[in-house]
């Protein structure tokens, strides 16, 4: 019997029968609704081992995990590379800047010669669209059994990043997967056009039974073909109104091809979130942010701070346990 004190976490959830739908990860569109609900189950999983200290199980011992990162990352890089660890794989954190990349090897050689040493799993940020998909061709062509994770490519998908983000809202708001997150209203504010993040998040989000919307200026709108189904809000203070949830994105300077057409103190001014602003939005309404910040550009420095508003250090919290249940569930 238990002892009444001891830790309690919810149980390991079942694999979908069958397995997983994929052998990679490239997005959130690519899983079906079982990938989704046991990715995040065993997130949760997760979680609650971390949150009791309890010691972790290692499915990855004896696999080896390489992080290939060709932007910048904090959160990701670091959350995966924790993870893998966690769970006991070999983890190597490619540095690119050192690479025979810089020599101009190819991006398919780069991956094949990686795949060729034993990787079981590769982490992958990169800048250009549909990399991973086309990485996976590489792969297949050459019978490499690597799975490839997207660690955020181009501005088309983020998945891990809508998984946590999912994973929080359901963290705070007491629900499982399964119960979803019908009922509540989030309004994704900001350069919505270049964020890799609002992609997978208009996805994933919806599909949990989420009422979305988008706000930002004009041009960081992205083009009417895109996300159709879902509203837009042309002013912070419409956006705001009704929303339980919002989040925040940073204007993406490196993905746009001319500048974003306004100064950071306008676009403060005018889109910016501050405690005051966040009276428009429901009673108790929450922020959320990706990272990295911009402080008192696309929010106060003080309501990024305000653990009773803010869920950002949440989010970055839920990376770990949510990176261990893709890693998990996706080493081959
Ligand atoms: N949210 C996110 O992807 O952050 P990093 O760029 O720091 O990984």
């Amino acid at each position: 019997m238990n002892h009444p004190d001891a830790p309690t976490y919810p149980a390991r959830p079942d694999p979908p029968s069958g397995g997983l739908s994929r052998l990679h990860l490239d997005a959130i569109h690519s899983l079906n609704d079982a990938d989704i609900l046991y990715l995040l189950n065993l997130g949760a999983y997760y979680k609650g081992l971390l949150m009791a200290g309890a010691t972790l199980p290692q499915p990855l011992a004896g696999r080896t995990q390489i992080n290939v990162f060709f932007e910048n990352s904090t959160r990701t890089s670091s959350s995966f590379e924790l993870a893998g660890k966690k769970l006991g794989a070999d983890v190597l954190v490619l540095p690119i800047a050192h690479s025979s990349a810089q020599k101009g090897e190819e991006l398919r050689d780069t991956i094949q010669t990686l795949a060729a040493m034993g990787a079981d799993i590769m982490v992958v940020r990169h800048s250009q669209a549909r990399i991973i998909r086309m990485m996976a061709e590489c792969l297949g062509e050459s019978g490499l059994p690597t799975s490839l994770i997207n660690a955020g490519e181009g501005t088309k998908g983020h998945p891990t990043q809508a998984l946590l983000d999912a994973a929080t809202l359901l963290e705070r708001f007491n629900r499982t997967p399964q119960q979803g997150l019908e009922g509540m209203t989030i309004s994704i504010v900001g350069d919505i056009k270049h964020s890799r993040v609002a992609a997978s998040n208009a996805e994933l989000l919806t599909r949990l039974g989420a009422t979305l919307r988008l706000a930002g200026p004009e041009a960081m709108l992205p083009d009417d073909d895109f996300y159709s189904e879902i509203e837009r809000r042309t002013s912070l203070q419409s956006a705001l109104e009704g929303a339980d949830i919002i989040m925040a994105l940073r204007i993406q300077l490196e993905r746009m091809d001319s500048g974003p057409g306004m100064s950071n103190e306008d676009y403060f001014n005018q889109w910016g979130l501050t405690h005051e602003r966040m009276a428009w939005a429901n009673r108790g309404a929450l922020i959320m942010h990706p990272g990295p910040i911009n402080r008192n550009v696309e929010l106060a420095g003080a309501l990024a701070d305000d653990k009773a508003r803010s869920l950002i250090l949440n989010q970055v919290a839920m990376g770990v346990p949510t990176r261990m249940a893709v890693l998990d569930a996706f080493t081959c």
